[in-house]
């Protein structure tokens, strides 16, 4: 039997993504298969061609709002393995699969002493996903750390290496969520860590928690942990997909004139002298917070976070729309959706 046929074999007719997306929405993958090896996944992509099916890939979805069911074939990246080697003294560099959870990964490094991930701990989803939005939290972001991206070429199916340079990070983006969009798949990402501890412990929630403590590793990961416990929900007991927005960066005129106007107002001075607002606080005072709309809502502690009381994606995006309205209205902001929206142009 060929690897083709083998593919073949494993596609799901109609297969219901409610287990695979954080927000729990219900929607239908027209075709679906679990993707164990880039072998694998290569012939995916060769019987997606021949049969011209748009391919989904997907792996923690816990960044993704699906608007409708999914045309064409869904992969899900379930691809394994960490593996570690010390190049220089103080170093790790470290390979790890793209279908690896994220804060499983990170509870690894730990514990084997590879440090700089602590203030990402908790968050959802799997490492194949990490680098698109480039993952940020208290103070760090995973661009930090990547050396390089191991992608397959969705076009040619060939496997290629993307350098950090290449990722083009910025907060919450990469080259993967702009002019590689769609073009690869990603099955790994190398990381560099420490092997001494490492410690950013400036955000101010953070920097409150460990005051008086030595800011070691363990405590660092345990703070973080437990700041994201007392105010995001977790997707498993309230389906969510983390911030549903990402916080809008103005120019500092604007920013001076909304300090004019709301002298209270949260502001975060970045680079190229612009200024990063708080999408939190804006929702917030636009009196969302904790509300419900029918099956969807604003969550009651954290005002970026939209929840799913079994609602569908078209509930989902009609209240981020009503906030974005609202918003705007308010303080001629623009809000921008940070998960990546599927089924709605399919
Ligand atoms: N705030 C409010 N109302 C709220 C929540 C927060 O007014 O309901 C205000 C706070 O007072 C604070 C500011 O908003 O001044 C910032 O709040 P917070 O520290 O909770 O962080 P955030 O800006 O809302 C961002 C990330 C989170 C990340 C935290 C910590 C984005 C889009 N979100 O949230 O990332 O965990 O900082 O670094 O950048 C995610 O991307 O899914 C995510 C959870």
């Amino acid at each position: 039997m060929t690897d083709s046929q083998v593919i073949v074999e494993q596609i799901l007719k109609s297969f219901d993504l409610k287990d695979f997306n954080s927000l729990a929405i219900p929607a239908k993958a027209e075709f679906f298969c679990s993707i164990d090896s880039v072998s694998q996944l290569q012939q995916a992509l060769v019987y997606a061609k021949q049969q011209n099916l748009k391919i989904t890939p997907i792996s923690g979805g816990s960044n993704l709002v699906l608007a409708a069911d999914v045309s064409g074939l869904v992969l899900h990246i379930n691809l394994k393995g960490v593996s570690a080697s010390t190049v220089e003294d103080n170093t790790v560099d470290i390979s790890v699969a793209a279908g690896e959870n994220w804060h499983d990964f990170v509870t690894l490094c730990l514990n084997n002493g590879w440090h700089g991930l602590e203030n990402l701990a908790l968050i959802p989803g799997n490492m194949g996903a990490a680098p698109i939005q480039n993952i940020g939290a208290y103070g760090v972001e995973l661009s930090h750390f990547l050396q390089s991206v191991d992608v397959v070429n969705v076009e040619t199916g060939q496997p290629e290496v993307l350098t950090g340079e290449d990722c083009d990070f910025g907060y919450r983006t990469s080259v993967f969520k702009q002019s590689a969009l769609d073009k690869y798949v990603i099955t790994g990402v190398n990381l560099r860590l420490s092997t001494q501890p490492v410690a950013h412990v400036n955000y101010p929630a953070l920097a409150e928690l460990i005051e008086g403590h030595k800011p070691t590793p363990k405590i660092i990961f345990d703070s973080v942990c437990q700041i994201r416990r007392s105010k995001l929900p977790d997707p498993k007991e309230i389906p969510n997909v983390g911030s549903f927005f990402k916080n809008p960066i103005v120019s500092k005129q604007q920013a001076d004139q909304l300090i004019r106007t709301y002298p209270e107002i949260p502001t975060f001075s970045v680079e190229g002298g612009l200024t990063k607002l708080a999408a939190a606080w804006l929702i917030e005072r636009c009196g969302f917070k904790g509300k419900r709309q029918g099956k969807v809502g604003v969550h009651h502690k954290q005002a970026l976070v939209l929840v799913n009381f079994e609602g569908n994606g078209e509930d989902v995006l009609l209240l981020a729309e009503k906030i974005k309205t609202q918003v705007a209205e308010k303080f001629a902001v623009v809000l921008e959706v940070e998960p990546r929206i599927y089924g709605h142009t399919q």
